[in-house]
């Protein structure tokens, strides 16, 4: 998969940035740099090409999954974790998702696949990435979800539905609402930076 590695300071998580649909690589860099600017980050590029927007996985259209290839990917991407630990060294058990829309939905369906995939995530306008699974023990991991009140492709009731679902599969979900529809906004991540270091 196409990514970058910047190495941090030893001990430090490393931060698995995925980004939103249109994006590439490099656009979570500076919120990585804000949450945690000594932390690892390992970028991913999306492999799908939506009409030239990169992407996670295929959908059938606006909010709608192709779950079969949501589920290749989300394997696809848990493989590529598996390589990049060795290649570059890091600690597979200190890996903290850090994903805006498109890229919030698959770290979403790694948690909802794997366990123990990620020691924290963070889920910037996630949807349900999957409803016909029985999720893994997630066993207190925890979550932040930033979300809009008036976003209108991550609707709240969806966002409050992922929030029931991941708290029923044990993890601590922190929220935190704004609205500003769909955009990720500064104050989201500042907020979101207040909660990485109160536990990490
Ligand atoms: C998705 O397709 O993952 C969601 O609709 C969010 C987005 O537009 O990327």
């Amino acid at each position: 998969m196409k990514h970058l590695f910047r190495q941090g300071e030893a001990g430090k998580p490393v931060l698995l940035l995925l980004h939103g649909t249109g994006g590439t690589e490099e656009d979570l860099l500076p919120i990585a740099e804000m949450i945690d600017g000594e932390a690892s980050v390992l970028s991913v590029k999306g492999q799908i090409n939506e009409q030239g927007m990169p992407r996670f996985f295929k959908r059938l259209r606006e909010g709608v999954f192709d779950e079969e290839d949501l589920v290749y990917r989300t394997e696809e991407l848990f493989n590529f974790l598996e390589w990049a630990a060795l290649e570059y060294d890091f600690n597979r058990k200190h890996v903290i998702a850090v994903g805006y829309s498109n890229g919030a939905n698959i770290a979403g369906s790694l948690l909802f696949h794997y366990e123990e995939v990620l020691k924290g995530a963070v889920l910037f306008h996630p949807m349900v990435p999957i409803r016909s699974l029985n999720l893994p023990n997630m066993n207190r991991l925890p979550i932040f979800i930033g979300a809009g009140t008036n976003d209108p492709i991550c609707k709240p009731e969806e966002t409050k539905e992922l929030k029931s679902l991941l708290e029923g599969a044990g993890a601590k979900v922190n929220m935190h609402w704004e609205s500003y529809g769909h955009r990720l906004t500064e104050s989201e991540v500042s907020e979101a930076k207040k909660w990485y270091t109160s536990i990490y």
